[in-house]
């Protein structure tokens, strides 16, 4: 027999306790620009686009004002956008060699004859917003026309400099762009450069100067970066997790989905254990020629709205087992979660049995489960049932997972509409 149930604060506290295990609290002081309050999603040239500049002989891939217009395009009429990929954001090899006359850092007039301004304008026009990026040995200096330029992020990059330059830098430029009055993202790469095992950096420091930072190395086109990436924040998870919030996220680094080194199962991979991590989602793809099914992927709409769950909570692994499975689990809004059922295995799909009670899900929840990529709901799930679920070589398995009715003490179900 079921009967309907107000819920009261009371049963909602309930079903948050059963997330005590993950109970977190957010960092009191953090970076008050307003910006960022769920993880950014847009496009970033790096990765795919490296640092070409030969618009001679490769004029559709060179870094020119033509690829970062062609990808705004792309972002405005393919559907991007209105999914929240809003960023169109400059990398490296932007600049021309030689500065103004008056000293001042400049784009290269060749491959961006409009200028920075007009490309803002541009992006801006299509309801976007532009990144640049900077390193401190040049682009400090220059920071006036960043603003005047109408930008909206700036990324900014720590190569070339000392730590005694990086620890005085990285925060001089937060009050200096607090200081322009324009609300601008602030991406650091400080952390990068201070890697190892524990990381040697202060995230509190981070989280009140940044908006996001970038942990560790640069992702690489292939399966093997994107798993040194997840191995390296997986280890350092304790520290790393806690730290994320709303406005100030941890940045595993772009999405290669769409490029040459990932396997359709690996893609969805990526996808998947960034979504977990609370991680931005910046594409580093050609949006000109990507695939039907890695649009799928980057599209998949429960997949973002899990990713920008406003909690802002990040995920962690909760376990390793023995067959090379690992489960990763991310606390959302109105006591969902996701999971992740993650397979490192190489040899061929394998079925792996497990119960919410063995991830330590309360027990007096009945659960209903639906699939982030098939799309299929398992209904009247209770902690104790065990099920079976085949996880493809390299490949997940995602969860969203949300309580639909509460056992009481007399195990009668009473019937909680969350949803
Ligand atoms: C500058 O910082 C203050 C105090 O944290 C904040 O209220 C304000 O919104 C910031 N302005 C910009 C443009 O980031
Ligand atoms: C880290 O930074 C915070 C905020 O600036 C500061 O209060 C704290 O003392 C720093 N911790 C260490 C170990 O330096
Ligand atoms: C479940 O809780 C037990 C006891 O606290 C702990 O040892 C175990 O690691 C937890 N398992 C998971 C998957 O979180
Ligand atoms: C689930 O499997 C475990 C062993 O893997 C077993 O002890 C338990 O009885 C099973 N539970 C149910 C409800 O079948």
């Amino acid at each position: 027999m079921t009967f309907s149930l107000l819920y009261s604060t009371a049963l909602i506290m309930k079903l948050m306790d059963s997330f005590f295990f993950l109970a977190l609290v957010p960092l009191a002081l953090a970076l008050e620009n307003g910006l960022m309050r769920t993880p950014p999603m847009g496009w970033l040239s790096w990765e795919r686009f490296r640092c070409n500049t030969d618009c001679k002989s490769d004029p559709h891939s060179c870094i020119s004002e033509k690829l970062f217009m062609d990808m705004a395009d792309r972002l405005a009429t393919d559907g991007w956008r209105e999914l929240g990929y809003v960023y169109v954001n400059i990398d490296d090899c932007w600049m021309a060699k030689e500065r103004s006359a008056t000293g001042q850092l400049i784009p290269d007039p060749e491959r961006f004859p409009s200028g920075i301004k007009a490309l803002a304008d541009y992006v801006h026009a299509r309801g976007l917003k532009l990144g640049i990026y900077g390193d401190m040995a040049t682009l400090a200096p220059s920071l006036v026309e960043g603003t005047l330029w109408g930008v909206d992020m700036l990324k900014f990059d720590g190569c070339y400099s000392s730590s005694d330059v990086q620890a005085q830098g990285y925060p001089k430029m937060s009050r200096a762009l607090n200081a322009t009055g324009r609300p601008i993202a602030y991406s650091c790469s400080w952390p990068a450069y201070r890697g190892g095992l524990p990381p040697q950096v202060n995230y509190t420091l981070l989280a009140n100067i940044c908006n996001l930072w970038r942990n560790y190395g640069d992702i690489q086109d292939s399966w093997d970066s994107v798993l040194s990436i997840v191995d390296w924040f997986s280890a350092n998870q304790d520290i790393l997790q806690p730290v994320a919030g709303p406005g100030h996220w941890n940045d595993p680094d772009m999405l290669i989905i769409g490029n040459f080194g990932l396997s359709c199962e690996q893609a969805r991979s990526q996808m998947a254990l960034w979504t977990i991590m609370a991680a931005p989602l910046f594409m580093s793809t050609d949006l000109r020629a990507i695939s039907e099914s890695a649009k799928e992927i980057l599209k998949n709409k429960l997949m973002i709205k899990i990713n920008q769950d406003p909690l802002g909570i990040q995920g962690r692994r909760i376990l390793q087992e023995k067959s090379h499975i690992e489960v990763f689990l991310r606390p959302l809004s109105h006591s969902a979660s996701a999971l992740v059922f993650f397979s490192r295995r190489t040899d061929m799909p394998y079925r792996y049995t497990t119960s919410l009670a063995q991830l330590n899900f309360t027990q007096d929840v009945v659960y209903e489960a639906q699939d982030v990529y098939t799309g299929q709901i398992i209904s009247g799930l209770k902690a104790a049932d065990n099920f079976t679920i085949v996880v493809n070589p390299s490949g997940v398995v995602m969860w969203y997972l949300y309580p639909t009715m509460y056992l009481d003490q007399y195990n009668i179900m009473a019937h909680l509409k969350i949803f």
